[in-house]
């Protein structure tokens, strides 16, 4: 079944609204409803003290209109009451202050105390409600993260450092704390690395004890919400289990950790944040989060905040344009969504998130927005069902390692270089040519995949690089970028020519390297006449010196004292090849390389829409779904290969020229799949 629907705050409005809530949802279209997330004060106002009489009250009414719902375990935001029985549960960030109350967030994910009130208000949640009729499933806690530096975490830190090493010895061999005389002789000294961690902050952390701190600190949050996990299980073994993640952008967790224990991933997907006041959104951006929210289960999953309209607190975003709305929401489906809840029903009067607008304005009138969802809603009726569960397939696979993210927090290595903007440079060039892309992280085969991509994997294990080995020599075609292999897997460097544990696949040493200034950048001149290029190509942030062992040269450098040496190689290595690009280059050296790359690989790339408009493809057993979907303003014209079905109006579309309006959405049953 497909999920459609809103994410709903009834204890913000009056109870006599209510009904007409539900009668205005149940007429979107909406089957689903995610309740209480943020309600810890009335769902228990006092210690041990549990009031679910008026979400009882709620959920029934939004059930006899059909919406059944997800409950959030209520513990992002706690009451007053807990902080002040716990006033050492302020979650201490890197600055070493103290939070106080009147934000969220504000908790130490290691305080026993506060664990404790969240086992127990789960519990009693749990219990209530795992009969209820209406209920299917939950969601934990509310967007996980944000690091603590507190005593409590500090301890705990501790024992885990002792846990994974055994002794004080193999923890300073492992972080080289003889550098500075920093020799630990009793686990009680390990610091956390407070106010440290920023680029140029004040000092620099070892760099194993930072990495092992942001490790901690992820397996805290883990370790908080199985405690959670464990109590929905036992006492709701019907009920599924998943949490809000925050896409590809967020890097202070494991999210492939995090992910582990939840039945499928959900995530929060907004397009125009207050923050970001580009006239232009780029869907490339979207599609790597989907990629990123995929990979960590390869499972499809659910969109948990959807947005409804424009995003701010203190600033109001740009108003998502007519058709927008409805666009983000199908261009989630079509990389793997199973589920659409929108973020929020309606605009609250009140409190931080006074401009979150919901679909509904302040005034609670329906407008423009809640017309087109409600379009929407109408159209998910007819195609719930037949993409309900249809996967995603790829051939090409991007290796994304949290490790690599945490160790560039700790050292930049360049203040231009941003590990996630690399890898989305990397990825908007595969996507413009509608190829599919699987995010896979360090732990796992490749084989299955045709082309994998390895940016900037500075912390590489022995057993990654196995497996990337042995992926080529089996006829695999690899991209690897710079740093990568710098650091084993206790962010110590290597003691190797670099990429390290990758020279021998990649044919290839760095004999030295130049981190470039800002503004300067090089062209690059290619001696591969396979490949296509449209403009001049530079090298910029970072520039590998590469001497060529078994590798033959595509491009070289053009300036400077390494002019001539090689910036772009190709390896042959037992079936398949190595690609190793020695700079970090913009947006367009990858758009050029990813045809070469992909022809390389032997991936065929599906038809070529106009630019701005997406091709996706879902496949329910050997049915292919496209969706074509218009990210601009203005009409398109597309040329199908043979006469399709489109599967929102029913209609065949029987020419092979067919018109796109502004930002319209097809999905379309490919009947042969001939050039798809
Ligand atoms: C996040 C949170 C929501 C809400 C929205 C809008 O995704 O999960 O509670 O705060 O952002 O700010
Ligand atoms: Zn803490």
């Amino acid at each position: 079944m497909f999920r459609f629907g809103v994410d709903y705050y009834p204890e913000h409005w009056p109870e006599a609204r209510w009904e007409i809530d539900a009668r205005l949802m149940q007429e979107a279209g909406f089957n689903t409803a995610r309740l209480a997330e943020f309600a810890w004060s009335r769902l228990e106002p006092s210690p041990g003290r549990f009031e679910f009489a008026w979400l009882d009250r709620a959920i029934a009414i939004l059930h006899a209109q059909g919406i059944q719902v997800v409950l959030g375990t209520p513990t992002a935001s706690p009451p007053p009451w807990v902080m002040a029985l716990y006033p050492d549960a302020y979650r201490v960030p890197e600055s070493g202050q103290a939070m106080s109350y009147g934000n969220r967030r504000e908790y130490c994910p290691t305080h026993a105390g506060y664990r404790e009130r969240s086992r127990l208000i789960t519990q009693a949640l749990a219990e209530h409600y795992a009969g209820h009729p209406a209920v299917i499933g939950w969601q934990t806690d509310n967007e996980f993260g944000d690091r603590c530096y507190c005593d409590h975490c500090r301890a705990a830190f501790q024992g885990w450092l002792q846990h994974k090493y055994g002794a004080l010895g193999a923890l300073n061999e492992a972080w080289g704390t003889v550098f500075w005389s920093h020799e630990y002789s009793a686990w009680a000294q390990i610091p956390a690395p407070l106010a440290t961690a920023a680029p140029f902050g004040e000092g620099s952390p070892n760099p194993g004890l930072a990495l092992d701190y942001y490790r901690f600190m992820s397996h805290q949050y883990v370790a908080f919400q199985r405690e959670q996990i464990d109590i929905l299980h036992n006492r709701c073994p019907d009920h599924f289990i998943t949490h809000n993640l925050m896409g590809s952008g967020y890097d202070r967790l494991n999210y492939f950790d995090l992910a582990a224990d939840l039945d499928f991933v959900s995530w929060d997907n907004y397009r125009r944040m207050q923050w970001t006041f580009q006239p232009e959104v780029r869907p490339s951006e979207a599609a790597l989060a989907h990629a990123t929210m995929r990979g960590l289960k390869h499972k499809n999953f659910w969109v948990m905040e959807q947005q409804a309209g424009a995003g701010g607190w203190q600033i109001v975003s740009v108003a998502p344009r007519p058709g927008e709305l409805q666009l983000w929401a199908y261009q989630s489906i079509a990389h793997g969504a199973d589920a659409i809840i929108f973020f929020r029903w309606r605009s609250a009067r009140f409190g931080t998130e006074q401009y979150w607008h919901g679909l509904l304005d302040h005034d609670g009138r329906t407008g423009r927005r809640y017309t087109e969802i409600k379009q929407m809603g109408a159209e998910i009726a007819r195609v719930g069902a037949q993409i309900a569960g249809s996967e995603v397939r790829a051939e090409v696979a991007l290796l994304l390692d949290y490790d690599t993210r945490f160790a560039f927090q700790i050292q930049a290595n360049n203040p231009a270089f941003h590990y996630i903007a690399h890898v989305h440079d990397i990825f908007q060039a595969f996507h413009a040519r509608n190829v599919a892309v699987e995010v896979v992280s360090a732990q796992e085969e490749f084989t299955g995949y045709k082309l994998l991509i390895v940016p900037a994997l500075y912390v590489l294990r022995e057993e990654t690089a196995a497996a990337i080995e042995r992926f080529v020599r089996q006829g695999g075609a690899v991209l690897v970028t710079p740093r990568t292999g710098v650091k084993d897997e206790t962010n110590t460097i290597v003691d190797m020519p670099l990429p390290g544990y990758l020279a021998r696949l990649c044919g290839i040493e760095v004999e030295e390297y130049d981190s470039l200034p800002a503004g300067v950048s090089q062209p690059l001149a290619f001696t591969n006449e396979d490949i296509h290029i449209p403009e001049t190509l530079h090298a910029r942030i970072w520039c590998d010196v590469v001497r060529t062992v078994d590798a033959q040269v595509v491009a070289r450098y053009t300036q400077d004292y390494y002019a001539n040496s090689p910036a772009i190689t190709l390896n042959a290595f037992g079936a398949g090849h190595a690609v190793y690009v020695a700079t970090f280059g913009d947006a367009a050296l990858y758009t050029a390389l990813a045809g070469w790359l992909l022809k390389l690989a032997k991936v065929e790339a599906i038809a070529t829409p106009p630019a701005g408009v997406e091709y996706c493809v879902r496949w329910q057993g050997e049915q292919r779904i496209l969706f074509v979907l218009n990210h601009i303003a203005e009409e398109q014209h597309l040329a199908l290969p043979e006469p399709m079905l489109n599967l929102l109006t029913g209609e065949t579309i029987p020419l092979s020229s067919v018109d796109l309006q502004p930002r319209q959405v097809m999905i379309l049953a490919a009947p042969s799949g001939n050039g798809w």
